[in-house]
This record gives C-alpha cells, structure tokens and sequence, in this order.
C-alpha cells in the first residue's frame, strides 16, 4: 500500500530544525565533541520557584480535568497584569487575552481563523517557519515580504505591490526578530499600523523574544502603538523568557474579535494548556523578574564572547541588542550551506544557515547562544584553524 501525503504536506519545504537534527545526531555517532549552536533552545533549566508551582499544581486533582478552551482566567489575569507591569497595556483577562500551548500552536492555528484557499498572508523571509506553513495548512498564499541588511531587517511595505495589498488578509511580523535579530522601533510599528488601517489587514506579531533584551535595551509591544489593538494581536510566549521551551505555553493578546476566531479554532483543535502548567506559568509571570534580568547578564556575556570571536576572525556580525542569535555574514564566496556544513565538519559546530529560513537569509549564518562563554571560547577556537581570507 502506499500512503500519498496530502499536497499541504509535500508543498512544505523539509522543517529546518529537523534536518539540524538529524546532522547533529549524524556527527556526534562519529564521536565528535559537538558544539550546539543550531536550534533556539535555551541550554539553562528552568528556575526552581516555576518547578515548585508545577509540582503543587500537579497534584490538584481539580488541574487533572480538561482545562477551559481559552485558558484558565488566573493564567490569563496574570497575563493581562503582566502586560501592564511590562508595556503599560491595559488589556481585559477575559476577551483580550488566550493561553496558547505554546505561542508556535497559536501561530500555527492563526491562519485557520482568517484565511479562505488563495487568500494572501504577508510574511516575512528570512523567517520562523511557521507563519508560511501556518498559512499553507490554511490553503493561503504567502507573499512574502523581504528582510534585508539595507532595510534594517524590517519589511519595506511600500514594496508589497498594491493588488498584493489589497488582497492580503494576514501580515506576520516579528521584533526582535528571529533570525536576523533585529529589533523594530516605535515608527516603523506606526508605519505598520497605517498600513493595516489602509488595507484592511490583521496584523499578527510573534514577541516571543520581548524579553531577551540587552544592554538596557527592553522591546516595546507593538500593541503599545495607537490604534494597534484595532488591527492586530501579539503572541507571547514563556519559553525563552524563563527558559520553558518544553512546557509548552504561552499566550496571545489584542484585538478582541481576532482573539475570539483564534479560540473558535482552538477550541475545535486542541483542549488548552495543562492546568498545572499554566499555574506554573502565573507563577513566573508573576515573580519580581529577577531571573530575567540574571538571563539578560548571562546572554549578554555569551554575545560578547562570540560576536568579538567572530570578528577576530574576520567576520561581520552586526552587534546585536536583542534576541539570543547571532546573524553572521558568511565567509566570502562561500554559501550559507557551505558554511554550515564546513563548520559542523571541520570545527564540530551545529549552526543554521541562513538560507533556510528563506531564501534572503543566503549568505549568513545562525549561531544561536545555547552555550556556556566557555564552550563559545572553544568554538571560535576550533573554528581559528579555517581560513577565511
Ligand atoms: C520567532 C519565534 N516565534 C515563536 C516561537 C515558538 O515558541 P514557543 O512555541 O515555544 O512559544 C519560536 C521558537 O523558537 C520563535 O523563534
């Protein structure tokens, strides 16, 4: 028998971090000493306070039944109160904010709720994947929108042709900006706002990095901008803030009609996040923060290690003031998979190329900081033994 994959599925190009996967696994049977430095995975556990909630959680019988489709309302309280501390967002529990299982399911389900087959979703490359499977699932259309060094790594939207305008439903965005690392500031989510406002377009922006700022440097929501939460709504996720990434939640907030489509998939889809992990989510949300601050420290010290690295190699990376990926111009002549598979052959390092995340990323390199300054050290060692020139 043969089992012919529906056309959603051989349309997909091979999810990258599959693929590094399996490199990775390949190299380390050979018996190499692999430096990991492929997926966004933070290397750190999860602190102790966030353990403890889960744990008393857990053992509440009343948190073993299905949760409540949107999320519990204390998880989406403590959200909302969250928002507030962090951006000054007055947003209400109840109808502006969802508990998402994690914020890559609400990306993933979000072009479900707006897209009909053919419809156009704006999307950025070089990208996280998910907003162009998310919208291919949903039998849209991505136009996609490039992310380059000139243009800061921000969408040029006097680019988007005017048909393409016209007839886009969705817009995905993402500041600070996975791969690039890029951040947006207060005029160019004013620009975005206008646009969405002149074409009728929801405008859904993946924060999932707002916290991993650096050198002072803290992120703005977008929805901070006037007449945001008109046109759009904003994914967060606890995953790199308090180094959750495998207890999947999240949540989104906004627009209160675009919120209440996203649960009327989820509902439909999946049955909400774990109680006593939301539980344990009010519990980091609602902590001073601390640990968040002791994360920037730490991030900040692997940046230096490894953009002064990279430089004394020849190298140009940008400096980079958020998120915890360092974009990283390839050798000369040499292509983003070239590169890859050079440093991960000769140097046993696992990076990304830039290419998969779209076809603009050719030419760089993704050197995620899931590594101690020690092990970076080390890999720009190992890698002092290439020449570049
Ligand atoms: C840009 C971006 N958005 C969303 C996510 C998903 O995060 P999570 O589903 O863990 O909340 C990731 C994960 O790497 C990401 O890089």
């Amino acid at each position: 028998m043969t089992f012919e994959r529906a056309t959603r599925l051989t349309q997909l190009p091979p999810y990258l971090f599959k693929e590094i996967d399996r490199l990775k696994a390949e190299v380390a049977a050979q018996g190499v000493d692999v430096i990991n430095l492929g997926v966004g995975d933070p290397d750190m556990p999860t602190p102790d306070f966030i353990i403890d909630a889960l744990d008393k959680a857990a053992r509440d019988p009343q948190n073993h039944q299905y949760p409540s489709y949107s999320g519990m309302g204390s998880f989406r309280a403590s959200a909302a109160r969250w928002c507030k501390k962090r951006f000054d967002l007055d947003l209400d529990p109840a109808t502006e904010v969802v508990s998402l299982i994690g914020s890559k399911e609400g990306i993933a389900h979000f072009p479900l709720a707006f897209l009909n087959p053919g419809d156009i979703a704006l999307i950025p490359t070089p990208a996280y994947p998910v907003y162009h499977s998310g919208t291919l699932f949903a039998g849209g259309v991505s136009h996609f929108m490039p992310l380059t060094k000139e243009n800061g790594f921000l969408p040029d939207l006097n680019a988007i042709p005017e048909d393409v305008a016209r007839k886009a439903k969705i817009m995905f965005l993402n500041y600070p900006n996975n791969p690039t690392g890029a951040t947006a500031d207060r005029g160019f989510f004013e620009q975005v706002v206008a646009f969405a406002k002149a074409y009728d377009i929801i405008v859904a922006h993946d924060a999932a990095y707002s916290e991993m700022g650096y050198d002072g440097y803290r992120p703005m929501s977008f929805l901070e901008i006037l007449g945001a939460r008109a046109v759009g709504i904003e994914f967060h996720s606890l995953s790199k803030s308090f180094n959750m990434t495998g207890w999947r939640i999240g949540f989104a907030i906004g627009n209160e009609e675009i919120l209440d489509a996203l649960g009327q998939v989820k509902a439909n889809i999946d049955s909400g996040a774990f109680n006593a992990v939301q539980e344990a989510g009010i519990a980091a949300l609602e902590s001073d923060q601390a640990f968040i601050g002791a994360m920037q420290k730490i991030y900040e010290a692997r940046r230096d290690v490894l953009v002064s690295g990279l430089q004394s190699l020849g190298l140009s990376p940008d400096p980079l003031k958020a998120t915890f990926y360092v974009w990283c111009p390839t050798p000369k002549g040499m292509s983003s998979a070239a590169f890859t598979a050079l440093l991960l052959k000769e140097c046993g390092i696992v990076t990304t190329p830039g290419s998969g995340f779209g076809e603009p990323g050719e030419g760089y390199v993704r050197f995620a900081l899931t590594v101690g300054t020690e092990r970076l050290a080390e890999a720009i060692e190992r890698m002092r033994k290439l020449s570049f020139s």
